[in-house]
């Protein structure tokens, strides 16, 4: 690990930490990881509205729904003992750059991931260097790269870590995020729709001319810093199937991946964030070149106030904190009939779809277990059922599984567990229909009893039933962020075809 200059600091320093982003704002304190998006109920706090942004109601003006100043008063003042870690996007600065934040602070840029600034106990690093603490940090890895990508944060799209923290910037050759984002928007999948475009790549073939179409822009991008898409020459393109286009993003990506980010490797495990971390494809390609890849379960902005913090707490404290899976609240319960996980697992066997709540939600978007729907994977009709009557979303999102870490390898080629779903690689058996994506992959969650005991004894009792070891697992929601609280998941529950929701080892059902 690299020296830590703490010698003013001889005392343990408190740290509260805080991703003041324009979406998925988000803050820390060592335990509780508040996603504002869960609270505020406005998925990626879009659109960007008054209450989706403070965790105190009083932190912004209601009249022009920009952070007030008891919000700067509380977490910006230099009086306090405690320390504000914090990092910024170039829309959070929008708001930072009216009020008293230094703006020196804006500017800094590090040369290293060990980098950051520290004045008058506010705390800042730059918005991919949070992305990489946390996702090397979370490892467990001695060494690692890091390779940090998304849209946009501060001043980069895209930087490389090597083994000692050196940074290679490569901004301007890799900007595929806001690439991502903006045909998604083209294609009227939303601001933040990239995952579902790589869902359509699954429906598509390579074609030449959208090759063409994305050297071009990576060219303007390269000589002009120009990351919007040019309607003109994206006319070029209109009458190319979107399945198409996204299929040839997805293998461009690959391609520039492998010509800009291979050749950096310095040792033999990769660590990756930032929204782009969300490509499943990519990161399974990295698994050819390196023995272990890691990707955090909170991959995309709303990881930031966790690496923020953890930054803070390596340099001041020497501590590597390491965040549990888990960190939203703890609910009471107490409404329907006790169930347990095997008469749970034993239900999803007979067909039943299940909403299960179990214990603290989890930091990041992706479904680890306490909050999910559960359902049987051998079903060839259980995606239809599921988008059409529970998530109410398009008919092409797949769904994945959740498999026991002892049986991955007889159904999924691929060389290493995937704890956070974050890989998609070729499904081995034609028995679980309803986790095969038309292209014949899965996005697989291996699930051991250690990470989670409950949802892996569901999984088991599915497996002593029917012989597979694997439910299909998507995430607890119907077009809202995920479910927080019990009274979300029994709303939920209320206005989808769900058979049961299991809260707390409570089974609430309305055919049964
Ligand atoms: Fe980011």
């Amino acid at each position: 690990m690299q020296p830590v200059k703490n010698y003013w600091q001889k005392k343990y320093m408190k740290i509260y930490s805080v991703a003041l982003n324009i979406h998925d704002h988000n803050s820390y304190d060592g335990v509780f990881h508040n996603q504002v998006e869960r609270y505020s109920r406005k998925k990626h706090n879009i659109p960007w509205h008054v209450d989706a942004y403070p965790w105190q109601p009083d932190h912004l003006n209601i009249d022009d729904g920009k952070y007030s100043q008891k919000f700067y008063d509380e977490h910006f003042n230099f009086d306090r003992s405690d320390v504000l870690a914090f990092t910024t996007t170039v829309g959070g600065m929008k708001h930072l750059s009216r009020h008293e934040v230094p703006r020196d602070f804006l500017k800094f840029k590090p040369k290293t991931l060990w980098d950051y600034k520290f004045e008058n106990n506010l705390y800042y690093i730059d918005h991919h260097q949070s992305h990489a603490i946390y996702a090397k940090f979370s490892s467990g890895f001695e060494e690692s790269d890091i390779l940090a990508i998304d849209g946009r944060g501060l001043h980069y799209n895209c930087l490389f870590f090597d083994k000692n923290g050196k940074i290679t910037n490569l901004s301007d050759r890799m900007g595929i995020g806001i690439l991502w984002d903006n045909l998604a928007k083209h294609y009227g999948l939303g601001k933040l729709g990239a995952g579902k475009l790589m869902g359509l790549a699954g429906y598509g073939g390579y074609v030449d001319e959208v090759h063409a179409f994305l050297d071009y822009y990576f060219d303007q991008q390269f000589r002009y810093a120009e990351y919007s898409l040019d309607l003109q020459t994206i006319r070029s393109i209109k009458n190319i199937r979107k399945e198409d286009v996204a299929y040839t993003l997805q293998h461009v990506t690959e391609e520039r991946i492998a010509e800009y980010i291979h050749p950096l490797k310095s040792c033999d495990n990769i660590c990756i964030a930032g929204g782009v971390a969300y490509n499943g494809y990519m990161n399974e390609a990295f698994t050819k070149l390196y023995s272990n890849v890691h990707v955090p379960p909170a991959p995309g902005d709303e990881g930031q106030s966790l690496g923020t913090y953890m930054h803070a707490d390596f340099t001041l404290n020497k501590n590597v904190h390491v965040p549990g899976t888990y960190g939203g609240k703890e609910y009471d319960f107490d409404l329907g009939d006790p169930i347990t996980p095997q008469e749970v697992g034993e239900a999803i066997a007979k067909g039943k779809i299940i909403g299960w709540f179990n214990g603290r939600s989890e930091s990041g978007n992706r479904a680890l277990g306490n909050r999910s729907i559960l359902a049987d994977p051998r079903s060839p009709a259980i995606k239809d059922v599921i988008n059409h009557t529970i998530k109410m979303r398009e008919d092409f999102r797949p769904f994945a599984p959740a498999v026991m870490e002892d049986h991955y390898k007889e159904y999924f080629d691929t060389n290493q567990p995937s704890p956070y779903m974050s890989r998609i690689m070729p499904v081995k058996s034609d028995k679980i229909p309803g986790v095969t994506h038309v292209d014949g992959t899965a996005r697989i969650q291996t699930v051991n009893r250690k990470q989670n005991e409950k949802f892996y004894e569901v999984i088991e009792a599915f497996y002593k039933t029917t012989g597979i070891p694997m439910v299909l697992n998507t995430s607890f929601n119907c077009k809202e962020p995920i479910v927080e609280t019990p009274e979300d998941a029994l709303r939920t529950f209320d206005n989808t075809k769900l058979n049961m929701v299991v809260i707390n080892g409570r089974c609430v059902s309305k055919v049964w």
